[in-house]
């Protein structure tokens, strides 16, 4: 991945799904910047807190430059949508981004890629950094499917991007397999997949295809980071069980720098 070659800069992104109140975000905010020496200065740094932590983190990150995203966020500005939370809400806070299409929304939480057609662009048109996920089930791989699978996901998802914005979304593609089973994709697996993604992002525009972050997700530990992060197309990682260890995170960061 590294960034002299592809001109992309390394992104890691710790999502901490639902973990860490507003008291433990706080402290381990403090102890990841502690950690992150001069790895920083190389790698685009990000944390998706849950929505009771986003203020406090903000607030505990102000002048370090790393990220704060949402997990999810509405497509629409505001109304009657009880337990949803809207992008001018999210701008408020001074969050930077948001997590859109996460697995664990699609498969318990009726998250489908109709709705991330506007969510995505809503996103961008607010000024927050859409990540969208994408990825395929075990069944769908061992079927054969998983290109299928991607295509429509990557395609719905940036279908109403207009082109001169693609490049400005960041893509997560997070085997469904891979994702808190402690069985992370080969470092091959991975680059054939985001090699993949980050071709039908060419169909759009080849430009936006050589800007557009792809992210690896599912089981990023510091023990097999360096692998899969040295791959050509993989330009950094979105980390959920490990990111929520400062040391642990740090360790993931520094490997993207290198
Ligand atoms: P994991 O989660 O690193 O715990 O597998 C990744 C994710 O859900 O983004």
């Amino acid at each position: 991945m590294p960034e002299a070659v592809s001109g992309r800069r390394p992104y890691m992104v710790g999502n901490w799904k639902m973990h860490m109140t507003i008291a433990e975000a706080r402290a381990f905010v403090e102890e990841l910047v502690s950690r992150l020496s001069s790895a920083g200065d190389h790698v685009d740094v990000g944390v998706c807190p849950p929505y009771t932590a986003l203020a406090a983190t903000v607030e505990s990150l102000d002048g370090t430059g790393i990220e704060v995203f949402a997990q999810n966020m509405s497509a629409s500005q505001h109304g009657a949508e009880t337990g949803e939370v809207s992008a001018p809400m999210l701008l408020e806070l001074g969050v930077n981004g948001v997590v859109l299409g996460h697995s664990e929304r699609r498969r318990d939480h009726g998250e489908d890629d109709r709705s991330l057609c506007e969510k995505v662009p809503a996103a961008l048109d607010a000024g927050l950094e859409p990540i969208l996920c994408v990825g395929e089930s075990e069944q769908e791989r061992d079927n054969g499917e998983m290109q299928r699978r991607l295509r429509h996901q990557v395609r719905e998802g940036l279908q109403q991007v207009p082109d001169e914005r693609l490049g400005e979304v960041t893509i997560a593609y997070e085997p469904v397999w891979a994702i808190g089973t402690g069985r992370s994709a080969a470092p091959e697996q991975a680059q054939e997949a985001i090699a993949f993604v980050r071709a039908l992002v060419g169909d759009r525009s080849e430009e936006a295809a050589q800007r557009v972050r792809v992210l690896y997700g599912g089981s990023v530990k510091p023990d097999n980071a360096a692998d899969i992060l040295g791959q050509p197309d993989v330009d950094g990682a979105l980390v959920g069980g490990a990111s929520t260890d400062a040391s642990d995170f740090a360790e993931l960061v520094a490997a993207a720098a290198r």
